[in-house]
C-alpha cells in the first residue's frame, strides 16, 4: 500500500498522506514525502504543490511506535528540509490535529490553510521531548517567541484561529470540501511570488534577555516541577532568539537526544500509551451492545454527588439530584453553581453558560422521580447497611435496564448487587475527589455485571473526560487497596525515627504532589480512626498507627479543624510542623520500645514506592486490574504518581524487578508486617521479565 500518494490538477501538485489511524509520520510517510516532494519539484508540469491527509487529521505526528527503536532514513528533519528547500512554493493543507512532527511539517511548506476547526500543537514535552524537527526554531519566527515558548512548554492544542491571529497559519477554511480548493487556490497564487521560508524569519533578539527567559522559568516552575523536558524546551527557544538558523537546528538536535536518553521519555511514552489501553475490556468488543444514557440521578448531593453530577452536565446529560432533606439539596445545587461561578471569574465559562449547565439540574426527595434515569449513581455515606437500604430503593423504583451505579471507595459490589432483584445492572463508579477535576474513574466489575453494562461504562468515562479503569472487586478496589499500604509504610517511617516533614518532603521531592502525611491530614484522621476502630485492634498493625490514633483523640483530626499531624494557621492550608504531634510520636516510641533512626530520604521513598509496587502485583495476579499498564494509569490520574515515572509498576520495571525482589525480602526481614514478596514479582524476576512483558502476554 502507498501511504503517500500524488495528483496533478491543473498545474499543481496534491500530495497526499493516508496512513490511519491519524496518520502518524512513520517510516513509510517520511520516505514516501520525500519521494513525492522531489518528483513534483522535479516535474515541469508542476508549478507548485499542496501537502494533504486523508482521513479524520493531519498528521498527527511522529509515529511514537518507533521512538526507542534504531533510527530509519529519511529522518523528520531530512523531510522538512527537503520541504522547506523546494524551490516551487508547497501549501500545507490542514484539518484535525497537526501535532508535533505533523506542524513541523506544516511550517517547513511555505504557506498553510487550515479548516477552521483544526487544532496544531507541539505536544512533545509530554512525552518527555521536544520537538526535534526545527519545531522549536520555525514556530518561534512565524508564532512569536511569547506564543512559541507557551506552546512548546505547556504542549497545548493550539486552535488554528489563534494560530491565524499570530501568523502561523496564512487563511482558514469554514467547510471540510473547501479546504483542497481554497489550498490550490492558495499554490496557484503564490506560484509568481515562489516559496516564503519561516527559516528566512529573523527574530529582534534584543527583545529577549536572558532576564525575559528567566521570568517565563519562573512562571511554570511550579506546573514542571520534577520534569526534565520543559527546561530542554527553553534552551531550544533560547536558541533560536540568540543564533542563526542553522546552528539553532544544531542545538535543538543536541538537546532532543538529551530528551531521549533521559528516562523520563520511555515513562511518558509508556503513560501515552497506557491511556489508551485501558478500554480494552476482555469480552467487550464494539459489537458489544451498550445502553443510551440520557438522564442520570445522583444520590446525595454532598461534595461528593455535586462532583460527579457536573461531569454529566458538562457533557450535556440531564442529572436528577436526589436528597432526603430540602435545605441539603438547596446546599449542594448552591455549591454546583459556586463552583460553576468560579470559573466565570476565571474567564473559563460565561454567566449565560453557567445558566445553560444549571439549567440541566432538577433536584427531588423522592425516589420515585428517578423512574426515568437511565443510570443511577449513589453518593451516599460509606457504610454497608445504607448502601444496601439505598439500592433496595433503586430496585423498586429504577426503571428496567437502569444501569445502577454505587460510589463506594471500598466496599463489596458483589454484596451490594446481591442486595437488588437486578445484580447484572449494578456497577461501581468510584470518582476521585474532587470529582469534576480528578480524571480518574474506577469502573468495578461486579461478579454479575452484564458485558453491555460494562462497555457502556466504559464509553460513557470517555464521554465525561474520565480515564476510566476497570477494577475487580476487592477491598478498595486498585487505588486505595494499594494506597493502605502506602499509608502503613509512612505511619512506620514516622514512628521508627522519621518526622512527619521528613517523610512527606522525601516523597515530595521524589514527584507526589504531597507528602502521605500531609494527604492524611487533609482527608482527616478521623477517618482511619474510625476504620480501624470497627475492625479492632488484632486486624491491623497497631505500632503504626497508635500515634495517629492519640491525635484524633486529641482532637486533632486533620485539616478541617486546623490541626492534626500537622499545625495550621487560622485559614492557611500549609502544613507546619507541631510540637505537640512530636511529642506525642516520641512518648509512643517509647511506650512502644522503639529506638528511633531515622532513614535517608531515598530509602523512605524506596519503602513507600515498594509497597505500592508489591501490592499493585498482587491486585494484578489476581485479576483485579488487567495489566499493571492499568495500575500506572490509576496512579498517576487519581494519585498524582508523578507521569515522569511512568506509574509504580513503570517505576520497579525500570529498577529492574530482581532488585525490586531482594529489596522486598531486605525489608520482610526488617518488619514481618511487610507480609509477602508478591509471588508475581518473583516469578517474573526469575524469568528475567517485567510487568510490561507481563502485560504483552497476557495483551487482550
Ligand atoms: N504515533 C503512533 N500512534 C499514534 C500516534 C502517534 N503519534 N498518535 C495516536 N496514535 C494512535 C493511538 O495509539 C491510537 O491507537 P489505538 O487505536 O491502536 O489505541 C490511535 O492512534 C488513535 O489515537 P487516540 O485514541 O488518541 O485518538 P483521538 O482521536 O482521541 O486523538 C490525537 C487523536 C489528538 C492525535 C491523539 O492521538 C494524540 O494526541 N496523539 C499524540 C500526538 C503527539 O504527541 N504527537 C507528537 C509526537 S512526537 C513528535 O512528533 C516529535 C518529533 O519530532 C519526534
Amino acid at each position: 500500500m502507498t501511504v503517500i500518494s500524488s495528483t496533478i490538477e491543473g498545474r499543481i501538485a496534491i500530495v497526499t498522506a493516508d496512513n490511519p489511524p491519524v496518520n502518524a509520520l512513520s517510516q513509510a510517510v517520511r520516505e514516501g514525502l520525500v519521494r513525492e516532494v522531489q518528483a513534483m519539484a522535479a516535474d515541469d508540469a508542476v508549478d507548485a504543490i499542496v501537502i494533504a491527509c486523508a482521513g479524520r487529521t493531519f498528521f498527527a505526528g511522529a509515529d511514537i511506535t518507533e521512538f526507542g527503536k534504531p533510527p530509519m532514513n529519511p529522518s523528520l528533519p531530512d523531510v522538512v528540509e527537503t520541504i522547506e528547500a523546494t524551490e516551487k512554493p508547497v501549501v500545507a493543507a490542514l484539518h484535525g490535529t497537526a501535532l508535533g512532527g505533523g506542524l513541523e511539517v506544516a511550517l517547513s511548506c511555505h504557506y498553510r490553510v487550515a479548516l477552521k476547526s483544526a487544532k496544531v500543537g507541539l505536544p512533545e514535552v509530554m512525552l518527555g521531548i521536544l520537538p526535534g524537527a526545527g519545531g522549536t526554531q520555525r514556530f518561534p519566527r512565524i508564532a512569536g517567541v511569547e506564543n512559541a515558548l507557551d506552546a512548546i512548554v505547556s504542549g497545548r492544542h493550539i486552535s488554528v484561529v489563534e494560530a491565524h491571529k499570530w501568523g502561523a497559519v496564512d487563511q482558514l477554511v469554514e467547510d471540510a470540501d473547501q479546504l483542497l480548493p481554497a489550498a490550490i487556490k492558495l499554490a496557484t497564487e503564490k506560484v509568481s511570488e515562489g516559496p516564503r521560508r519561516t527559516g528566512d524569519i529573523s527574530i529582534d533578539s534584543g527583545k529577549y534577555d536572558p532576564a525575559f527567559f528567566n521570568a517565563f522559568r519562573a512562571s511554570v516552575a511550579k506546573k514542571t516541577r520534577g520534569y526534565f523536558a520543559p527546561e530542554q524546551c527553553i534552551k531550544a527557544v533560547e536558541a533560536a532568539v540568540n543564533m542563526p538558523l542553522a546552528e539553532g537546528l544544531k542545538a535543538e538536535r543536541r538537546l532532543f537526544m538529551e530528551c531521549m536518553g533521559n528516562p523520563q521519555s520511555a515513562a511518558l511514552r509508556h503513560m501515552f500509551f497506557a491511556e489508551r489501553q485501558v478500554s480494552r475490556i476482555p469480552g467487550i468488543t464494539k459489537e458489544t451492545p451498550r445502553r443510551d444514557i440520557k438522564k442520570v440521578g445522583i444520590i446525595g448531593a454532598g461534595t461528593m454527588g455535586g462532583g460527579i453530577a457536573m461531569n454529566f452536565a458538562n457533557a450535556g446529560i440531564e442529572v436528577m439530584m436526589l436528597e432526603l432533606q430540602q435545605d441539603a439539596l438547596d446546599r449542594g445545587l448552591k455549591v454546583v453553581r459556586g463552583n460553576y461561578e468560579r470559573s466565570v471569574k476565571s474567564g473559563r465559562l460565561t454567566m449565560g453558560q453557567v445558566d445553560e449547565l444549571m439549567a440541566r439540574f432538577t433536584g427531588t426527595l423522592s425516589y420515585d422521580a428517578l423512574s426515568d434515569c437511565d443510570l443511577i449513581i449513589e453518593a451516599v455515606f460509606e457504610k454497608m447497611e445504607i448502601k444496601k437500604q439505598v439500592f433496595a430503593e433503586l430496585d423498586r423504583v429504577a426503571k428496567k435496564g437502569a444501569i445502577l451505579a454505587s460510589n463506594t471507595s471500598y466496599l463489596d459490589i458483589d454484596e451490594i448487587a446481591a442486595s437488588t432483584s437486578r445484580p447484572e445492572d449494578v456497577i461501581g463508579l468510584h470518582f476521585f475527589s474532587p470529582a469534576n477535576v480528578m480524571r480518574l474513574l474506577e469502573i468495578v466489575r461486579a461478579e454479575k455485571t452484564a458485558d453491555d453494562v460494562l462497555a457502556t461504562a466504559v464509553d460513557l468515562a470517555k464521554k465525561i473526560k474520565k480515564v476510566g479503569v476497570v477494577a475487580g472487586v476487592c477491598h478498595g478496589f486498585i487505588g486505595n487497596r494499594m494506597l493502605s499500604k502506602y499509608g502503613w509504610v509512612s505511619a512506620i517511617s514516622v514512628i521508627s525515627g522519621n518526622k512527619p516533614e521528613e517523610v512527606d518532603a522525601a516523597l515530595f521531592d521524589f514527584g507526589m504532589p504531597m507528602g502521605p502525611l500531609t494527604m492524611a491530614d487533609m482527608a482527616g484522621l478521623d477517618i482511619g480512626y474510625m476504620n480501624r476502630q470497627s475492625i479492632g485492634r488484632d486486624n491491623y498493625d497497631t505500632r503504626a498507627f497508635d500515634w495517629q490514633d492519640k491525635l484524633v483523640e486529641a482532637g486533632r483530626k486533620g485539616l478541617k479543624v486546623g490541626a492534626g499531624i500537622y499545625d495550621y494557621d487560622e485559614g492557611s492550608r500549609a502544613p507546619k510542623p507541631s510540637a505537640f504531634t512530636e511529642n506525642i510520636i516520641d512518648e509512643e516510641s517509647k511506650r512502644l520500645g522503639i529506638t528511633r533512626t531515622p532513614k535517608a530520604a531515598g530509602d523512605i521513598v524506596e519503602r513507600a514506592i515498594l509497597a505500592l509496587v508489591n501490592e499493585g502485583a498482587k491486585i494484578l495476579a489476581e485479576g483485579k486490574a488487567y495489566r499493571a499498564s492499568d495500575i500506572d494509569v490509576v496512579y498517576a490520574n487519581g494519585y498524582g504518581f508523578p507521569p515522569f515515572r511512568g506509574g509504580p509498576m513503570h517505576y520497579a520495571d525500570s529498577l529492574g524487578l530482581d532488585a525490586v525482589v531482594k529489596k522486598l525480602h531486605g525489608f520482610i526481614k526488617e518488619d514481618s508486617n511487610w507480609g509477602t514478596v508478591a509471588p508475581l514479582i518473583e516469578k517474573l524476576a526469575a524469568e528475567g521479565k517485567t510487568f510490561a512483558d507481563f502485560d504483552r502476554e497476557n495483551a487482550a
